[in-house]
């Protein structure tokens, strides 16, 4: 029996999760629960499966089964719970120092949480290696990559090729997207998903940050990393190899294959319900529209520029999303405040994980700072 902590257990990747768990019973057993504030959901969900570690970071929580709160609650918990394996959930920067303390107690790190790699990807990579322990990715894209280089001798990969839905918002024009609403923004049209990332979606930050993290997880040259939209959400991604062959990954957009792919890996299964017939499916593909979605070639831009630019997208993203759902500014000023902070001198490398998280709090407070000129 693998041993497995799920991380945001009440969110959309972590209901997925235990949906896994639910249906192979034999194979996994949980052992640690997390969610921020929605504890009623988190005790059922503790009830079901007989957890006994349970973290709610949000607030104190009213029940006494809640056995860690507080800020240190999710580091706690994982220190404190003997796993296999952490599955991180969680959505947003607040999941890197889960992902470090996972590592740091020698669990292997099922990751979601695309923010701890887009933050920290060297430090990251380097605890891992000195831990010993596996980095599985679970965004759809990456664990797709993964199956697909894997066993293949770097030297033979020409390129990566991610794909992108296009979100809510393709093919529409400035001034179409300057009238907007978060509520619309929410609307993904083919993955069902927590709002933040569902609106990264459609500012196509998503795939911003999911460049970052493809370049982090699997060292490879950013000019080696494309994306093209395929509306369909069918291709994962891709690969050409040096002779200029492609391969596909190819499956229903659902979270429950990748997730399980990291839960059992090496091993593989069938998702109930999974099988796919290509027999009369469309599949296209086009280039992004990168001048009225900048938060894409921004996300390029911050790689390139190396040092600490991939926080500072990320964090800013994070603040500007939040605004824009809070109703103080609009949709086509997300990139603007990115941009804007991107603007200036970041160039310093962080070299540990209390300066990475002291330069993703300064550029949040100017970001906010920002914002409050604008309202
Ligand atoms: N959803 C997908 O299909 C998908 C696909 C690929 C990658 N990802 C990545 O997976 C991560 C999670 O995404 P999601 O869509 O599952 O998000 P979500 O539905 O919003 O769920 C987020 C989870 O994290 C918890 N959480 C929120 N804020 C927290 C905080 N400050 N401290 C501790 N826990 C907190 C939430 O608890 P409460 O419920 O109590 O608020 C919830 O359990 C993100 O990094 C996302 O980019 C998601």
């Amino acid at each position: 029996l693998k041993k497995v902590i799920v991380l945001g257990s009440t969110g959309s990747i972590g209901t997925s999760a235990l949906d896994i768990i639910r249906g192979n019973g034999d194979d996994f057993q949980l052992v640690g629960l997390s969610a921020n504030k929605r504890e009623k959901e988190l005790l059922a969900q503790a009830e079901e499966f007989s957890v006994t570690s349970l973290a709610l970071t949000g607030n104190q929580g009213s029940c006494s089964r809640i056995t860690h709160s507080g800020p240190e609650a999710l580091l706690d918990l994982i220190r404190d719970t003997e796993a296999h394996i952490v599955v991180n959930g969680i959505s947003g920067a607040v999941g890197l120092l889960p992902s470090v303390a996972a590592l740091e107690s020698g669990k292997d790190l099922a990751l979601a949480n695309k923010e701890t790699m887009v933050m920290a990807g060297p430090l990251v990579n380097s605890l891992a290696e000195k831990m010993g322990r596996k980095i599985l990715p679970v965004d759809s894209e990456h664990s797709a990559i993964f199956h697909l280089i894997e066993g293949r001798n770097p030297h033979n990969i020409e390129e990566i090729i991610i794909t992108a839905s296009g979100g809510p918002f393709r093919g529409h024009t400035l001034e179409q997207l300057q009238k907007v609403t978060a509520k619309e923004a929410m609307k993904h049209p083919t993955w069902d998903m927590g709002y933040k990332i569902s609106i990264d979606s459609a500012t196509m930050a998503n795939k911003g940050l999911e460049v970052i993290e493809c370049w982090r997880l699997f060292d490879i040259p950013l000019d080696r990393i494309k994306v093209l939209v395929h509306p369909q959400s069918l291709v994962h991604s891709l690969i050409r190899t040096t002779d200029l062959a492609m391969y596909a990954h190819i499956s229903h957009p659902d979270m429950r294959l990748p997730i399980q792919n990291a839960l059992f890996y090496p091993n593989m299964k069938a998702v109930p319900g999974s099988f796919l017939d290509l027999a009369g499916r469309e599949m296209t593909f086009f280039e992004p529209d990168r001048e009225n979605f900048p938060m894409l070639p921004l996300a390029y831009r911050a790689a390139e520029s190396g040092g600490a630019y991939p926080i500072v997208y990320n964090a800013v993203n994070e603040i500007a999303v939040q605004a824009f759902v809070d109703n103080l500014i609009g949709f086509a000023e997300i990139p603007e405040l990115t941009e804007s902070v991107m603007n200036e001198d970041w160039s310093e490398e962080p070299e540990s994980f209390p300066e990475v998280l002291h330069i993703d709090a300064q550029c949040r407070k100017m970001a906010e700072g920002l914002i409050k000129k604008r309202i």
